[in-house]
């Protein structure tokens, strides 16, 4: 079940605390996703509440990695376009799930694995290692360390 894969103890938790708070936030619209998914929407009604919980989880992570993105660069923290790019490629291959789900090239039912094997496990080892190694280095420089 997907909420064994979605608690929020399983997310490795950071030294800034709107990035924990962010990561509780997205998994738990995530969870709602694949919740729809699991209902197998076949009526237009949930097809649109599915459109609804996607961009609800696409924009809060959109505006999650922004604002990762942005203190980093307050803290000039020297790996930013790594970082960045990881964020940018999943969240365009996120945007292009629902084009493809548009186009009716991909069912709802595709999506999920998607999101379950592949998004959510990637979600974990950037929260391990690039959110991580940002948080370290915000708490060093705040904490006045060269
Ligand atoms: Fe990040
Ligand atoms: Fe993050």
């Amino acid at each position: 079940m997907m909420t064994e894969h979605t608690e929020s103890a399983d997310i490795p938790q950071v030294a800034a605390n709107f990035m924990d708070k962010d990561h509780d936030e997205a998994l738990a619209l995530l969870a709602r996703v694949v919740r729809c998914l699991e209902e197998m929407p076949t009526s237009k009604a949930e097809s649109g509440r599915l459109r609804d919980d996607l961009r609800d989880f696409i924009e809060h992570s959109r505006a999650h990695f922004r604002r990762e993105e942005a203190l980093m660069k307050a803290v000039e923290f020297p790996p930013f376009q790594l970082h960045k790019q990881e964020h940018d490629a999943r969240l365009e291959a996120l945007v292009a799930y629902v084009d493809d789900l548009d186009a009716g090239v991909m069912e709802p039912a595709d999506l999920k694995p998607l999101l379950v094997e592949d998004f959510v496990p990637w979600y974990r080892r950037h929260c391990a290692t690039m959110d991580k190694a940002t948080a370290r280095f915000v708490a060093r420089k705040e904490g006045g360390e060269p």
